[in-house]
């Protein structure tokens, strides 16, 4: 078995070197290759393939299946940053920023299909694999149109935050993780299991991005923070604000969501602390964190096997960016 770290070397060195894009146009392909060579976490395709080794030794297949969700998670980014108006990503500027909005567009449509291309290479369950694959690359649109609807609304709930949420980030990781497992001759009752994992840890993955993007810091993170404050976004962090705030607190954060002063991030994160939901955040990044923890003790394989998830798992309850 390989360590989280161990995997994200491999992949790096691996992904780096086999990256498909031809040379022209350099304006398409030189902004994908910016993006993609200034590395990321790897969440993603080590997913992928920690759910293939879970079963036999890391196969070629899965190892297309892990370029391909990562160029696929990269192509959402690149949109992502258009639809969020980021000027800032892996602390470079971010290609619409860099290189314009045609670039931002082309870049990530063209990934997105070479991702796919990657898909398609998969020799083992293949029909399933591209099912899923598309079944999730639906999903995350409907996500990332929702989160864009919510910056409208005032009267977003918690669970429509978290079906949201589920949507825009946390099918690509539970997807991640069944492309592993069925390329790996997984059967349906474990790779289901894997995808519910993946589910869980995939929420709790974005309620710490909403969490970092308040109280994180830029230089650590790559992106500009308080954009989710600028934007209304209605993160949990918000929408449990206004849960808890008194008469007075509700009014001023009803009065930041209105209007657009010049201390309004700074006013913003005083609310989150004082009303107590940068903690409840937390609190629930643990929680969505330990529901994908009982559901891989769940799983009938041994548990040396799983370690790594486990490791991945802890890894990303506590990380800074
Ligand atoms: C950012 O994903 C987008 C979200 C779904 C929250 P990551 O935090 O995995 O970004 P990189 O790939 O490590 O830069
Ligand atoms: C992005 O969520 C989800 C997708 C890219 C599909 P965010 O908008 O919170 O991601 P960041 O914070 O910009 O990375
Ligand atoms: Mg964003
Ligand atoms: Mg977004
Ligand atoms: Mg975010």
């Amino acid at each position: 078995m390989h360590s989280f770290t161990d995997l994200v070397a491999s992949f790096e060195e691996r992904f780096t070197s086999s990256l498909p894009f031809p040379e022209l146009p350099s304006t398409l392909y030189d902004p994908c290759r910016y993006l993609l060579q200034n590395g990321g976490k790897r969440v993603r395709p080590v997913l992928c393939l920690m759910g293939n080794e879970l079963f036999q030794e890391i196969s070629e297949d899965a190892w297309q299946a892990a370029f391909g969700v990562e160029l696929f998670h990269n192509y959402t980014l690149i949109h992502d940053d258009i639809m969020d108006n980021a000027p800032l990503r892996r602390g470079r500027a971010t290609i619409h920023a860099r290189y314009g909005l045609t670039a931002g567009i082309l870049c990530g449509d063209v990934m997105s299909f070479y991702a796919v291309d990657m898909i398609g290479n998969i020799k083992q369950s293949l029909p399933q694999a591209l099912k899923l694959f598309n079944k999730t690359a639906i999903e995350v649109c409907e996500g990332q149109q929702l989160d864009m609807d919510f910056e409208q609304r005032n009267d977003v709930r918690i669970d429509e935050y978290i079906h949201m949420i589920t949507l825009k980030t946390s099918v690509l990781l539970a997807c991640s993780l069944k492309l592993g497992a069925l390329t790996g001759g997984a059967m349906g009752d474990s790779a289901n299991k894997l995808y519910e994992f993946g589910k869980n840890l995939g929420i709790a993955f974005q309620l710490q991005d909403d969490y970092l993007d308040a109280f994180g810091d830029t230089a650590k993170l790559g992106k500009q923070n308080g954009g989710d404050i600028l934007a209304n976004k209605k993160t949990y962090l918000l929408l449990k604000a206004c849960i808890n705030a008194n008469a007075q607190q509700k009014k001023a954060i009803d009065e930041l969501v209105a209007g657009n002063v010049d201390n309004k991030v700074q006013e913003m994160l005083a609310l989150f602390t004082a009303t107590g939901a940068g903690e409840d955040c937390r609190a629930e990044v643990v929680r969505y964190s330990q529901l994908a923890f009982d559901g891989l003790e769940d799983l009938a394989l041994p548990s040396k096997r799983k370690q790594p998830l486990f490791e991945l798992a802890s890894y990303l309850l506590m990380r800074d960016k």
